[in-house]
Order: C-alpha cells, then sequence, then structure tokens
C-alpha cells in the first residue's frame, strides 16, 4: 500500500506539472482567463500530492518520490489541450479506484477511508473537465468566448449545466 500511495504522489505532482504546461501555452494564446484556472488546478493537483503525503507520514510511511516524466508541452489547438486534461483525469480516476481496490483487498480500512475524499473529488474534477471541453466545442473559433465564459462562470465544480446555462445567457 505505502508503495501505491507514494506512485500517486508522483501522478499528482505530474498532473499539476502538466497543468503548468497547460496554463503556460493559454498564457502564451493570450487566453489570461483559462491560463489563470488552469495555473489554480496545477495548485490543486499539488494539494493532493501533499494530502497524500501528510497520509503517508501520518501513517508512519516511508515517503519516496518517484521520478516524474517531463509533461507534454506542445499542444495543437485549446481543444487538445484540454483533451488531454480530461483523458488525465479519467486516468487519474483509474488510479484511484485502484488504490481503493487495494486497499480493500488488504483489509485496510483506514486508507480506504482516507481515499474516499478523493473518490469524491475525482467526479468532480472529471464533470469541470468534461464541461469545459464541452464549452470549448461550443465556441468553436472563437475562444474569446471561453475566455468570456470561464471569467463570468467559472469552471464551477459539479457544475455539469454550466455550458447549457452559459449558452442561454
Ligand atoms: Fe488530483
Ligand atoms: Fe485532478
Amino acid at each position: 500500500m505505502n508503495a501505491a500511495l507514494n506512485e500517486q504522489v508522483g501522478n499528482e505532482f505530474g498532473a499539476s506539472l502538466q497543468y503548468v504546461a497547460i496554463a503556460a501555452y493559454f498564457s502564451g494564446e493570450g487566453l489570461t482567463e483559462l491560463a489563470n484556472h488552469f495555473y489554480k488546478q496545477a495548485s490543486e493537483e499539488r494539494d493532493h500530492a501533499m494530502r497524500f503525503v501528510k497520509y503517508i507520514v501520518d501513517a508512519g510511511g516511508h515517503l519516496l518520490i518517484p521520478a516524474i516524466a517531463a509533461p507534454k508541452d506542445v499542444f495543437k489547438s485549446v481543444a487538445d489541450a484540454v483533451k488531454l486534461s480530461l483523458n488525465w483525469e479519467q486516468t487519474v480516476t483509474k488510479q484511484i479506484n485502484e488504490l481503493v481496490d487495494l486497499a480493500t483487498r488488504e483489509n485496510d480500512h483506514i486508507t480506504a477511508n482516507f481515499l474516499d475524499w478523493f473518490v469524491n473529488e475525482q467526479l468532480e474534477e472529471l464533470t469541470s473537465m468534461d464541461n469545459l471541453l464541452k464549452v470549448v466545442k461550443l465556441a468553436g473559433d472563437n475562444l474569446l468566448y471561453i475566455e468570456e465564459y470561464v471569467a463570468r462562470h467559472g469552471i464551477a465544480k459539479g457544475d455539469a449545466g454550466g455550458a447549457a446555462r452559459a449558452a442561454v445567457d
């Protein structure tokens, strides 16, 4: 369990780095609101990594932060970058599920209970990223629409109706 949790520390820091790279890409394209949104996501992912770190330490485990692969730095389009983020969140959801499976197999209820927060968090993260991808698709070539959407509505977590409401506003 300790080794699997260490892996996840790397995965969460990896997500953080990927979102920094995406934020920098958006910033370079003049998409300030999207850039800020992704810088915020990057810092949330760092917080996730730190939650795992604290838990490993509190549980008397050994923290070993694995090597973290360089994030992707070239994106074909805004949609490409957001799609990559959604794929990333889907992968993390799978990783969290596997951690819960492992904790359950090992009758490690304390770890399973700790992981509950992440199970809920992944639902929100998937919804919010899926929502953003919908907005990006609705916007087509009108990137300023996405900027305005993010500025006015944020990409509210758990707000699957956000895109629909933005479209009728
Ligand atoms: Fe995360
Ligand atoms: Fe995430």
